[in-house]
């Protein structure tokens, strides 16, 4: 026997099968069912309180939906194609299940405003896990800087050595892009938590409904203020998924580098066993595959934006099914974003660095030749003056093979007569660092400081 739709009085003739396959959601959005199933249940209690159904009928309603949750949840539920979506396979069951009245639970609401309801809670959930995880990644660098902060690494410009840096200073910079990425989502938050209930297919109802009650009853910072938006809006979606974007953006910054000082080349890292692959041909390969998945995993997630912009892009109001394209797109955002931040901070403990080789390859390139500038401008010659100064000596050493810290004073002194012996307490990359003094830089003070407080801060968030 055909199976009924909800919709389906004005229609002689039964859905053709292909187009059941076609215009099915359950297989995906069925994740939402938690969601589906509280927002039912607000929207009872509400319709209820406004006399709309009486509190038998309420009480009814309520204990077959929680019996049909805690189905699914232990797996005893069985999701149909023919009822499209979660929202008519919950209902078509409770039907089932306490008969007529269970068609009441559908007065002044609509799928439209169902689907925008669930996505937002889910979304609210979603930006819970990912800050967490962020959370975590954060604490993990700030004990890895712990570790290994005060070596010197050459800090890098156009992927050439420029000044040195702490290994502390540089995941710092990371911890202060996760701190942006993390209450950028806080700030996403504020838009996604406002309830759409109430709005119904798109103009609101003729019933007389309190969209405060279940917006309430949901935790929302207050119900929707226009039916029509409220319907066609998945502003918040894209929000979210353009700060998942720039989380994995971030990500793959990292994972670049990672892979670049993991390569013989460099050899800065030692990433744990456990954490790499190896190949299937060559027997003394151990690749980076985690760094390099997170470094592509940012492709789809680009990808997920942009399909939710173009899906958006030109679409009349309010509600189209267009919109329930979004689901797989904001989905897989978030969870290959969670993925990846978590495997990532895992991936961080087990890695070492090696020390003795990053600070061996800072000596290469004149990184301290800076400092000599700096140290001429402290002695009243203008800084493009003292730019050009150094350059000559640079250009002088660059083939001897020696290093700024082996030119004598008599050779300095031909450079400029205002060079003294302390000039030597800015050379090598280890004095040169210790000189660093200005608000945020990688003077080892300021970065031990950092490193104190953010450890503070981050295990105070994670409780
Ligand atoms: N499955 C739909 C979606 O995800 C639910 C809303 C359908 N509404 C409708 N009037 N067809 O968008």
């Amino acid at each position: 026997m055909a199976i009924k739709k909800a919709w389906g009085g004005r229609f002689k003739k039964k859905t053709a099968s292909s187009v059941e396959s076609f215009t099915e959601s359950i297989s995906y959005d069925r994740r939402l069912y938690k969601y589906d199933i509280e927002g039912s249940i607000a929207h009872t209690k509400m319709l209820a309180k406004c006399n709309l159904i009486t509190g038998k009928e309420k009480d009814v309603i309520i204990k077959g939906l929680r019996e049909i949750l805690s189905d699914i949840k232990a797996d005893k539920f069985k999701f149909k194609t023919e009822q499209e979506d979660i929202h008519m396979n919950v209902e078509s069951v409770l039907v089932k299940r306490i008969g007529n009245v269970a068609k009441k639970l559908h007065t002044a609401r609509s799928r439209n405003d169902q689907i925008a309801l669930d996505l937002r809670l889910w979304v609210r959930d979603q930006i819970k896990d990912v800050v967490g995880a962020i959370t975590n990644l954060q604490l993990e660098m700030i004990l890895k800087a712990k570790v290994f902060g005060k070596g010197v690494l050459p800090g890098f410009t156009h992927l050439q050595h420029a000044q040195p840096i702490l290994i502390g200073h540089y995941f710092l910079a990371y911890v202060e892009m996760l701190e942006r990425d993390r209450t950028r989502l806080g700030d996403c938050l504020k838009r996604v938590n406002k309830s759409p209930l109430g709005a119904c297919a798109l103009g609101g109802t003729t019933l007389n409904i309190k969209p405060e009650i279940t917006s309430k009853l949901l935790d929302f910072d207050s119900p929707f203020d226009n039916s029509l938006d409220a319907v066609s809006d998945r502003d918040f979606c894209l929000e979210f998924a353009a700060s998942l974007a720039i989380i994995s953006m971030h990500l793959s910054r990292l994972s670049e580098e990672w892979i670049i000082w993991s390569s013989q080349e460099f050899d800065f890292l030692d990433i744990d066993d456990s954490y790499c692959t190896g190949s299937s041909i060559m027997p003394q390969k151990k690749n980076p595959d985690v760094l390099e998945l997170i470094r592509a995993k940012c492709g789809r997630v680009y990808g997920n934006l942009f399909s939710l912009l173009t899906i958006m892009k030109a679409l009349p109001l309010s509600y189209n099914r267009d919109m329930q394209e979004d689901k797989e797109a904001i989905f897989d955002s978030s969870d290959t974003v969670k993925d990846c931040l978590i495997i990532l901070k895992k991936l961080i403990k087990k890695t070492t660095f090696k020390i003795d080789n990053i600070e061996r390859s800072c000596q290469k390139g004149f990184p301290d030749a800076t400092g000599i500038a700096d140290y001429l401008v402290k002695k009243g010659i203008p800084f493009r003056e003292a730019h050009e100064i150094v350059g000559k000596m640079v250009k002088k050493h660059s083939k001897s093979g020696k290093e700024l810290s082996d030119i004598s004073i008599k050779d300095f002194k031909q450079f400029s007569p205002l060079i003294d012996k302390d000039i030597y307490e800015t050379l090598g990359v280890k004095n040169y660092i210790k000189q660093y003094r200005s608000h945020g830089s990688t003077s080892p003070k300021l970065v031990q400081k950092r490193i104190s407080a953010w450890e503070k801060k981050l295990q105070k968030l994670i409780g």
